[in-house]
């Protein structure tokens, strides 16, 4: 039997290259019932935090997983490892939680590093503590970051994160640009009555630091449920408000698989780009038909979309001895199943009744 030929689509199982005879690495696919082609992974590290960002966690009574369940360094590293190799999975973005919470993170960063010296590694963090760990993040073979950032009013950032760490996020931010890491983006979720009026603000302190910032709607996963549409910041009312200081015109780009819209940014009748701004309208104008992720939670279970109430256990067979093969037949099969869009083959965000998925953000990994 010759090579699969690095194109065909796979149908999600194994046997196909099994019947070609030998293991082709990065010609198989995460590929799912709608045509889509999952090649972006989001590994969720912990699911601890040292914020209490209401959009996602509760003030208190988060039961953690314990220690045990967590994904062990050389675990992940391994399922990365099945990843880019069999999938040809082409970034890595760890996240959490809050990813610097593993002490870890650098051994975890470097394993897959070593054996894929050209694969981005991407962290999404709220950069507490990041000033003292990145020069051992890059070293260990970091390639950028995106950070957590609703607001530069010390008072606002105190509201919606329930802790006074603003000053340590932008330590956290002026470290990784010392460091060269680039592009640094940030990403502020919009909340009624707390950032709301923010955007120009934000987009300046933003753009002064040469970070590319992107506003985030909110989406039905914080851990209080209280989540509703009838309070959503939409992506309309986001332009809306910048336009009232800045010109946005459609960044030429193209988008692909991103979450973010980007706009070039110019002073009101200006002529310069001072940079760009992007929009994750995860609700009003949903990118699900183009979505490249597929996503692991701490527990070693892929999530085939960020929605879907349905998990698969790697870690468990990992840990009863399961082949990489196995491993990947079992992924491959959860990402077959993955549903059209938010976690549904019928219903959106905006369908009457529509109900959320039973683990929120912080257990999910974002
Ligand atoms: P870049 O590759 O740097 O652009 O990262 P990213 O925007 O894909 O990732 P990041 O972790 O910074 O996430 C930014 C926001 O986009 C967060 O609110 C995520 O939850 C959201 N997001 C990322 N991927 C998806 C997705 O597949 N679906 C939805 N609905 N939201 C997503
Ligand atoms: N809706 C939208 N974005 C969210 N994030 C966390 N919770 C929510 C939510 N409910 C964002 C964080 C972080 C990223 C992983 O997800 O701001 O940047
Ligand atoms: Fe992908 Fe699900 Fe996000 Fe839609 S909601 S973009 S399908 S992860």
């Amino acid at each position: 039997m010759g090579r699969l030929e690095p194109n065909r689509v796979c149908t999600g199982s194994v046997k196909c290259v099994e019947e070609a005879g030998e293991i082709v690495s990065g010609t198989r696919e995460l590929a799912d019932r709608f045509g889509r082609i999952a090649d972006d992974l989001r590994i969720s590290l912990i699911d601890k935090c040292n914020l209490r960002c209401t959009y996602c966690m509760p003030a208190e009574g988060m039961t953690w997983l314990p220690k045990e369940h967590l994904m062990s360094a050389s675990e992940a590293v391994r399922i990365a490892d099945i990843g880019v190799r069999i999938f040809g999975v082409k970034d890595i973005r760890f996240t959490g939680g809050e990813p610097l919470v593993r002490k870890d993170l650098e051994d975890i960063i470097a394993g897959v590093r070593s054996a894929h010296p050209a694969v981005p590694i991407s962290l999404t963090t709220n950069a507490i503590g990041l000033d003292k760990r990145i020069d051992a993040l890059v070293n260990a073979g970091l390639t950028r970051i995106n950070v957590s950032l609703d607001t530069v009013r010390r008072e606002t950032f105190r509201a919606m994160t329930r802790r006074d760490r603003l000053e340590a996020v932008i330590d956290g931010i002026d470290a990784a640009r010392r460091a060269g890491l680039h592009p640094i983006k940030v990403n502020a979720v919009m909340m009624r009555g707390l950032n709301d009026t923010q955007e120009a603000e934000l987009l300046a302190w933003c753009l002064g630091r040469g970070l590319q910032l992107r506003f985030i709607e909110q989406m039905p996963l914080d851990a209080d449920r209280l989540w509703a549409r009838a309070n959503l910041v939409s992506a309309r009312e986001i332009r809306g408000r910048l336009r009232e200081s800045y010109d946005l015109t459609p960044h030429p780009e193209p988008r692909g698989s991103a979450p973010a819209q980007l706009w070039d940014v110019r002073h009101l009748g200006g002529s310069d780009v001072l940079g760009q701004v992007g929009i994750i309208a995860s609700v009003t104008e949903s990118f699900c038909a183009a979505c490249s992720r597929t996503r692991l939670t701490a527990d070693g279970h892929v999530r085939s979309c960020l929605f879907s109430n349905e998990e698969t256990d790697l870690l468990g067979p990992m840990r009863a001895g399961a082949s990489d093969e196995e491993i990947a037949e079992i992924w491959a099969g959860a990402m077959w199943a993955k549903p059209r869009a938010y976690g549904s083959d019928t219903v959106t965000l905006n369908t009457p009744g529509y109900v959320p998925p039973e683990r929120s953000m912080s257990e999910i990994g974002g």
